[in-house]
């Protein structure tokens, strides 16, 4: 039979607390790209933020599928929920489906005719 009270001393151990990871504290993340500064909401849509800002975006699907919205990033990685089926490089992410979490420097310049900041179209 097994008895179903333990020990004094083996009440006092309790399990590691499992460790989070450490994510941006920042509400806002930068965003480098080519020819300008953005700073985004943490869970905004990359893809998003880049046209409101007046980036030269290709995109179709904006769900991870077709491709046609990859960018080189030069600095930072970005996580997705679910890992798409467009092909990447090793230096490639999709905006239109990827999770930003820290400073990204990107490969990616204003519609022509734009400087900073004249692609915004919200305030
Ligand atoms: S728009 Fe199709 S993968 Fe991003």
């Amino acid at each position: 039979m097994v008895s179903a009270t333990a020990p004094a001393s083996s009440l006092a151990v309790s399990p590691p607390a499992k460790q989070e990871p450490v994510r941006a504290a920042s509400p806002t993340i930068t965003v480098e790209t080519n020819d300008s500064s953005l700073e985004i909401a943490v869970g905004e849509n990359l893809l998003d933020a880049l046209l409101n800002s007046g980036h030269a975006v290709e995109y179709q699907c904006r769900s991870g599928y077709c491709g046609a919205c990859r960018l080189s990033v030069t600095h930072g990685q970005v996580d997705y929920d679910e890992y798409p089926l467009a092909l990447l490089n090793a230096d490639e992410i999709l905006p239109c489906c990827c999770r930003v979490n820290e400073p990204l420097k990107l490969a990616v310049a204003l519609r022509e005719g734009l400087d900073a900041g004249q692609g915004e179209l919200f305030d």
